[in-house]
């Protein structure tokens, strides 16, 4: 069966050079409608695109006019005509109908754009076909085109770890524990894990999981359930872990630029600014970054967590995103590796979105060392027993690896300057919401 039933064309079609006057048979949805003195004029959209009708009353019938005078805006209907050039209608052209039949005429469309942010979550089923939410799903969907293109190139294999498990990876405060069968479970917070566990038979694995985080942050960048798109390198150090990063973040940037012009100037990014993006991305210590906060007056020192105020301060003037290297091991994840030259900070860096979108990336070196593992893992307070099976990964072949994760709603918002996280997915999940 093809994707559109037989006889009907795209509403792009219409815009085609050769299609002036070709009849020509769409169906979609009602954008907006008047009608005046026996004319009705809609525009009519698909997932193509958006045309212009024109339905005389003289050329539809009384009664099929009449229908189709009161299809609601998003009413569905299917239309037959004859395509006409007129320099009034968006694109150029419209649709002059012979017949107009109505699918569903709908009740009134409940969404203006002058409601409150609260009515626009209650009511996001509907929301997700406005304009700008569909060009941010095309764009997302061809980041993920772009994401996996750029592992195949790299020689990185898809991997499906689970999301549903017996440990808290990244700390169990932040998890969302469930019920399972009578023990506890979490949702995945990072497949880091088992991505490492990966590495030995494949060298070098990605996934893109849903994570989860059960933190009350009611920051314009935390969601409670995210893409994490996470990448994991056998034989791969700091040096060589950004260098992958780098790429990848140019490549997508290329990609976007190249495939969807259009949805991102509609979304107020240029697509030029995304060509012009080139490696290598500046690379600041932690330490510089602590001097060059304390100079611009943030109560900080060594040890300090760098929260939303002082990445922003860090990348607001910035075109390029920056790497933030070298954290003091105590603020970082206890997989860490603790750097060979100081013994006070861990190989770990991440990715700052510049224009002050803060984190994009977050990645490290892994500890092989089972000793110092273990102790960092009974000092971040977790039940050691739970995490034998990772602790295995030290003791057969271990060798120096790396991976990060890439929350992919964080390099979104970056990319079309989105004020809010929930506007780079279609169901946003907040402390205070998980409906819709
Ligand atoms: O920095 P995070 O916590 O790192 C990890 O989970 C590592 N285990 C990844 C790895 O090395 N495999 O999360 C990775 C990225 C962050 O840089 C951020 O972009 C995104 O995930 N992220 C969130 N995105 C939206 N809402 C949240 N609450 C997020 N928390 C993290
Ligand atoms: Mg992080």
């Amino acid at each position: 069966m093809s994707a559109r039933p037989e006889g009907f064309g795209a509403v792009a079609s219409v815009f085609r050079p050769d299609a002036i006057g070709q009849p020509v048979r769409l169906h979609g949805w009602v954008l907006r409608s008047r009608s005046s003195g026996g004319i009705l004029f809609f525009v009519l959209r698909d997932r193509t695109g958006v045309v212009q009708i024109t339905a005389r009353r003289d050329a539809l019938g009384a009664e099929a006019f009449d229908a189709a005078e009161h299809v609601q805006v998003e009413g569905s209907v299917e239309v037959e005509g004859t395509v006409a050039e007129d320099r009034r209608a968006p694109g150029g052209r419209e649709v002059r109908a012979s017949a107009v039949r109505v699918i569903d005429a709908g009740e009134p469309f409940p969404i203006f754009v002058e409601q409150t942010e609260e009515f626009r979550l209650d009511k996001r089923h509907l929301v997700v076909r406005s304009q700008d939410l569909v060009a941010t799903f095309r764009i997302k969907a061809e980041l993920l085109r772009a994401v996996r293109e750029f592992f195949d190139r790299e020689d990185v294999l898809e991997v499906t770890p689970p999301i549903l498990s017996g440990n808290a990876a990244e700390g169990g405060a932040e998890a969302f524990q469930i019920d399972y069968f009578g023990r506890s479970g979490y949702l995945s917070q990072t497949a880091q894990l088992y991505l490492e566990a990966l590495i030995f038979p494949n060298e070098r694995v990605y996934a893109l999981t849903p994570s989860f985080r059960a933190e009350k942050s009611r920051t314009p960048r935390h969601l409670t359930e995210f893409w994490n798109l996470e990448v994991e390198l056998a034989w791969c150090d700091l040096a060589g872990l950004l260098d992958f990063e780098e790429r990848m973040v140019v490549a997508v940037a290329g990609w976007l630029a190249e495939r969807r012009p259009a949805e991102l100037k509609a979304l107020g990014r240029p697509p030029e600014e995304l060509t012009a993006l080139a490696a290598p991305f500046p690379r600041l210590t932690y330490a510089e970054a602590i001097d060059r906060l304390a100079a611009q007056g943030f109560p900080v020192r060594w040890g300090s967590d760098l929260g939303t105020a002082e990445e922003r301060a860090l990348t607001i003037e910035e075109k390029t995103p920056v790497f933030l290297t070298h954290f003091p091991k105590e603020l970082k994840a206890f997989y860490m590796l603790r750097s060979p030259g100081d013994p006070r900070t861990v190989e770990a860096a991440d990715l700052l979105a510049p224009e002050g979108y803060g984190e994009m990336i977050g990645g490290s070196c892994r500890e092989t060392d089972l000793g110092r593992l273990t102790e960092r893992l009974t000092a971040s307070g977790a039940n050691v027993a739970e995490y034998d099976w990772y602790l295995d990964l030290r003791r057969h072949g271990s060798v120096p690896h790396a991976g990060f994760g890439l929350g992919v709603e964080r390099m979104l918002r970056w990319i079309l300057r989105r004020k809010h996280i929930r506007e780079t997915t279609p169901f946003p999940r907040t402390p205070s919401r998980h409906t819709p």
